[in-house]
């Protein structure tokens, strides 16, 4: 049985746009019991005040007010990526834990900045993507630790979209994704390169090609719906890497993809492949193995125990740091592993530009795959 809860984690959530009201907002009414919203900010002061009367807590136009709050635990920073390092290295400064939406700071050296504050002071950074929270994660790195591939020699990577203004039901202006101080590798890259990192460690050393290959975007709908927006971020990246133990990948990601039905990731071992399928999350996973001594022969769909798709999905970051903050549990979705996810981002910047092989700083060791969470069929985490 878990260790009962010690009440309710009081979250202040900073951006009201389009994942606070798809995922954030809603979640903090599906996990009542775990979350409570205190607080909403939004330099659209009406748009706070609206989703503070529809969700509740108190509305603020400036999040140095909301810092202030007594009743605000957590901040949730769900603002434009410019914005996330200074919103959360002013609210760990104010004591509070914090939640971030990708990427959870500009650079590596913001990124580290971030990770010692918090670590400074014994606050919780709860990072997404949220793969690591994920069954499918789990059922992936499961497969990989046991071998049954074998040692894995070769990883094809795809994390690509069109963008988000190019999505109908837009609930604001999404040109700032194409701009500096976003871009498709800072929005897109982090989800593969969790599920990667998750499953086999650190990367050591890449080398990349990056160009813009779209430079003006048409915003599809919502209230900039017919608005041009010339993209000054690269949008098409392509990578090769090398994860130590002879081991190679390639990886495709930005904002150039409109559809595929292809893997998003493939490993391919000494004694079978795997395939993942899922954009945000591991929705579907595939495995060959020709193996004539146990008869399992040919390609098989893997199972995978809890899988529920609307609720995982992003939210479950605000779970994972509840548990954290009130139970005291391990975040499996802490800020070391998006800081070496940023490290990523930002040399593969420094290879494109200049045109050679570029190694990685920093590392990351993950958890087993048994210490991750299960999700009950509610997709609340918990033992099944
Ligand atoms: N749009 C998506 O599909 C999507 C999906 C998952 C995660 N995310 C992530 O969520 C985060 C927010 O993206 P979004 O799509 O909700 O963007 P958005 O533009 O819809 O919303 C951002 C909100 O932040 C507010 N804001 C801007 N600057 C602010 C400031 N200085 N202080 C307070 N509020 C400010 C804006 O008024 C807006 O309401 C990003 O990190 C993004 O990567 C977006």
């Amino acid at each position: 049985m878990p260790e009962p809860s010690k009440g309710r984690l009081k979250i202040g959530m900073l951006g009201a746009g389009a994942a606070a009201q798809w995922y954030y907002l809603p979640a903090t009414q599906h996990w009542n019991d775990r979350l409570q919203l205190t607080a909403v900010c939004d330099v659209d002061e009406a748009r706070a005040g609206q989703f503070a009367d529809q969700y509740g807590g108190t509305a603020y136009g400036d999040y140095e007010a909301m810092l202030g709050d007594p009743e605000v635990d957590a901040v949730a920073v769900l603002t434009p990526h410019r914005f996330h390092t200074e919103q959360v290295i002013a609210a760990l400064q104010a004591g509070k834990h914090v939640l971030v939406e990708k990427p959870m700071a500009e650079g590596f050296s913001d990124a580290v900045q971030v990770c010692e504050i918090a670590e400074r002071n014994g606050l919780h950074v709860s990072c997404a993507p949220p793969n690591m929270l994920h069954p499918g994660q789990r059922r992936l790195m499961e497969i990989v630790a046991k071998g049954v591939i074998g040692k894995i020699n070769l990883i094809k990577m795809s994390q690509n979209s069109m963008g988000p203004g190019a999505r109908p039901g837009a609930p604001t202006d999404f040109s700032w994704f194409y701009q500096s101080g976003a871009g498709g590798m800072s929005s897109m890259a982090g989800y593969g390169l969790v599920r990667l990192t998750g499953v086999l460690g650190g990367v050591k050393s890449l080398a990349a090609m990056s160009t813009t290959s779209i430079p003006e975007r048409v915003m599809r709908d919502g209230p900039a719906a017919g608005k041009r927006v010339s993209a000054d971020v690269p949008d098409n990246n392509v990578i090769v890497f090398d994860m130590g133990n002879d081991t190679l990948g390639t990886m495709d990601t930005g904002y150039v993809a409109m559809s595929s039905e292809s893997p998003m990731m493939s490993l391919f071992g000494n004694d079978g492949t795997i395939e993942v399928y899922g954009g945000d999350q591991v929705l579907r996973i595939r495995l060959y193995r020709d193996d004539w001594k146990t008869n399992v022969d040919g390609w098989q769909d893997v199972d995978i125990p809890g899988l529920d798709t609307r609720w995982a999905l992003h939210p479950a970051t605000l779970l994972s740091l509840a548990d954290a903050v009130l139970d005291g549990k391990p975040l499996l979705n802490g800020p070391r592993q998006l800081a070496h996810v940023i490290e990523f981002i930002e040399k593969v910047w420094v290879s494109a530009e200049s045109g050679q092989r570029v190694d990685m700083t920093s590392d990351y060791t993950p958890p087993t795959w048994d210490e991750l969470p299960v999700e009950t069929s509610d997709g609340k985490f918990g033992l099944v």
